[in-house]
Order: C-alpha cells, then sequence, then structure tokens
C-alpha cells in the first residue's frame, strides 16, 4: 500500500485512525516459516497482546499460526477468531490459580512461570499437560521494560530453581508436556539467543515426556531505513541445527514453538493523525496532532522512536519538528526530527505502529480510541469503528446524589 491509499483511508474513514497491511504480515510469517524450514515440527504462535483484533487473529490462523495469549480474555479472543483450542497457548504472569482453571476449561495449553501454582495446581490436576516458563537470567532486550529473563525479573521460574521445580513434578506425579523461555523483546544479537537456547536445552534434559520447546520470542524489527534487525535467517539456519542434534539426543522429534509478537505485526501498521496547528516556540517548531498517549504510548514508555512521514506533501523540504499531542501530559511522539514541511491540515503516518499500539491505546483524558481498517486484497477494510460518547458512558453508572 502506498501514500495515496493511507490517505484515501485518513479520509475516507477519519482520523486518527490504525491501519494494517495484510499482505506485509503474512509475508513475515512466511519469512519466519522459512528461515526454520530445516525443523520438522515447527509452531508459529502469534502473540495476541500485540495487536489482538479478532479478524488479524483470524488472517494468521489461515495461514497456520497458533496464539500466545496472557489473559483470559484473550484466550476468548482466539476463540472468537475461530482458532481451535489446541492451537492456543496461555502464558499468564501473576494471575490467580482460578483464571488458569478457567483456562483449562477452554482447553488450551497452561504454561505456568510460578512453583507456588505449579505445586498447587499439580496437585488439583496431576492429569492436565502442563508447559512451564523458565527464567534462564540473561539480560537481554531493547529496554529494561522489555528484558523479562534477567535475574532480578518476576517472569519465569528461575533456572536455579529446576530441584525445587523437580520435586514439585515428582511428588504431584505432573505431566511436562513443553519449557519455554521468552527473555525480552528487541533482542538484536543472535548470540544471546543462542546462549539462552542452550540453557533451555539443558532444562529440557530433566523431562522426559517433552512435546515442544518454546523460545519465545523478541525479535527486533526495523524501525527506519538501515535499521538493525535481528537476523532471522541466520539464527533460523543455527538455531534449527541444534535443535535438531538436541531431538536426536532426546531421541524424540519435539516441536519448536516461538510467539512472535511484534515480527508479525508491528512494521504493517500506520498511525495517521491530522496536525492540528504548527506552533513556533523559542527553541523548537511543535507539530501538533490530533492524538496523544492515549492512542500511542510507546514513544513515552519505551521511548520507541516511530518514523513520521508527511503523507499529504512527502517530497516538500524537510525541516526539523518535535511532534506532539493534545494531552495535558508532555506527550511527545518524535523531538527533532527531520520531516517533509508540515502545514495545518497535513496527516502524518506513524510508522511500525501495528504492534503494541493499538493495544495499549486508553480513553485517557476521555477521548475515543480510533478506528481500525485492514488494508487486504487492495482494498480497505473497516475492522474497528471509532469509539463514541456512548462508548465513553456505556458503564458508569449514575446514582442518586442528592
Ligand atoms: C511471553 C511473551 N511472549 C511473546 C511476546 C512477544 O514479544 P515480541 O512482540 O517482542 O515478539 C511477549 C511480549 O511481551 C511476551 O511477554
Amino acid at each position: 500500500m502506498n501514500n495515496k491509499d493511507l490517505l484515501q483511508i485518513a479520509e475516507d474513514f477519519d482520523n486518527p485512525i490504525y491501519v494494517y497491511d495484510s499482505e506485509k504480515i503474512i509475508s513475515q510469517y512466511k519469512r519466519l516459516a522459512k528461515a526454520f524450514k530445516q525443523v520438522k515440527n515447527l509452531k508459529i504462535n502469534y502473540a495476541v497482546k500485540a495487536l489482538s483484533n479478532i479478524n488479524i487473529l483470524k488472517l494468521l490462523n489461515n495461514y497456520g499460526s497458533g496464539l500466545d495469549t496472557v489473559s483470559i480474555q484473550e484466550v476468548q479472543l482466539g476463540l472468537e477468531a475461530g482458532v481451535s483450542a489446541d492451537k492456543i497457548i496461555f502464558t499468564p504472569n501473576g494471575v490467580s490459580i482460578q483464571e488458569i482453571e478457567e483456562a483449562v476449561k477452554l482447553g488450551v495449553q497452561i504454561n505456568i512461570d510460578n512453583l507456588a501454582i505449579l505445586e498447587q495446581f499439580g496437585s488439583k490436576h496431576p492429569e492436565i499437560p502442563v508447559c512451564i516458563r523458565i527464567n534462564p537470567h540473561v539480560m537481554a532486550g531493547g529496554n529494561t521494560n522489555i528484558s523479562v529473563g534477567h535475574i532480578d525479573s518476576k517472569f519465569g521460574i528461575s533456572i536455579h530453581q529446576m530441584p525445587h521445580l523437580l520435586r514439585i513434578v515428582e511428588n504431584t506425579g505432573m505431566n511436562i508436556n513443553g519449557i519455554h523461555m521468552h527473555t525480552g523483546s528487541d533482542i538484536l544479537d543472535i548470540e544471546v539467543f543462542l546462549y539462552a537456547s542452550e540453557i533451555l536445552f539443558d532444562a529440557a534434559k530433566n523431562f522426559k515426556a517433552l512435546e515442544f520447546l518454546d523460545f519465545g520470542s523478541g525479535f527486533k524489527v526495523p524501525y527506519h531505513e538501515n535499521d538493525i534487525e535481528t537476523n532471522i535467517e541466520e539464527l533460523g539456519e543455527k538455531l534449527s541445527k541444534r535443535f535438531n542434534d538436541f531431538c536426536k539426543s532426546y531421541g524424540k522429534e519435539l516441536t519448536l514453538a516461538f510467539e512472535p509478537g511484534k515480527f508479525l505485526v508491528s512494521e504493517s501498521g500506520y498511525f495517521l493523525v491530522k496536525v492540528n496547528s504548527v506552533k513556533q516556540t523559542t527553541s523548537t517548531v511543535f507539530a501538533q496532532v490530533n492524538s496523544g498517549f492515549n492512542h500511542l504510548i510507546r514513544p513515552m514508555l519505551y521511548g520507541t522512536q516511530h518514523e513520521v512521514v508527511n503523507i499529504s506533501h512527502p517530497n516538500k523540504n524537510k525541516r526539523f519538528y518535535s511532534v506532539v499531542g493534545y494531552i495535558c501530559e508532555t506527550d511527545t511522539f518524535a523531538s527533532n526530527k527531520r520531516i517533509a514541511e508540515i502545514t495545518e491540515g497535513d496527516i502524518l503516518a506513524f510508522k511500525n505502529a501495528g504492534a503494541y499500539c493499538y493495544s495499549m491505546a486508553s480513553n485517557y483524558n476521555s477521548r475515543f480510541r480510533p478506528a481500525e481498517v485492514l488494508w487486504h486484497n487492495k482494498q480497505a477494510h473497516l475492522i474497528r469503528k471509532r469509539e463514541t460518547f456512548e462508548d465513553l458512558i456505556a458503564n458508569q453508572v449514575k446514582i442518586d446524589l442528592r
């Protein structure tokens, strides 16, 4: 899809608006599958949290993807999208045993990352197969908020707790059918990935009835031209070989699983906003847009640098701008960036807006969440309506305050 298509969508469906290109999602899915073609049983479970519109879940499922979910509601969304329960893994953190039991009732694969819960669950349901999330204690990830495998992280069962873990498994007689790790997001260095994988292989040797090894995700995607990204093809070649060797020594053809979010959907997405005003101050020129961190919080939360393009006038001379929102707190999307000269009313496109953008949106400042459009087979399809005032007050209960 090109700038003209995006501009037409911003006009036809109003803005701000999220747009996703299905072709990009599918090409990323195929690219990952191809990189691991040497592995006989590969399972890609799309991380629903990245972008949870049921049409996206359906699209990926049509190409063979399963789902990685972190809440009972994400499981329900997956089922609603028509994904069968046996293609869904539930990987929560810090949830109650009741929520895990609800997921069991829905028939999905359970992944447990806490010894106390594992013991309770194993004692009650020794017959239900469980995957275990290991924390390999590897420092990986582009930002402390998205590095989850290190020693201070709340995620996973520490690799140093293996004796305790094994005792629980033995005492309860439970069935461990998979082991999993996810060390963080935006991992550049595939050596870090391979190093953590060795820890997972080592841990796997302790379990006799495994069916799969889940290597999580964390692939770094490019945010602008010539940006660095995880070399997925090199990782595929090296990890596949190592995995196949492991299967030989384990004596069984296991499944290699991944659960990518960003890799599959980040680059497919564009967030389109309109410039309300251009404001010169003593130090900079602000482009003030009809959105804020209520719609796109990643730049403020993680310092993510989304490329901003003036799609109304892409060929004008470039000037320096700070792009800011309308929220009554500082909400700087991009600081001191070269963008084609902006005038009031121009449409700006934020790139890499597929992952963790709409799914992190809120109603802060009592603004509506935007609509979502899927560009599929060269046509724009509305896949979520823009909210209205009725949505804002739908759950508010008016009481008599006399
Ligand atoms: C357990 C788990 N798996 C997969 C993902 C997806 O990561 P990414 O979007 O970097 O691919 C996350 C992201 O937070 C996660 O927590």
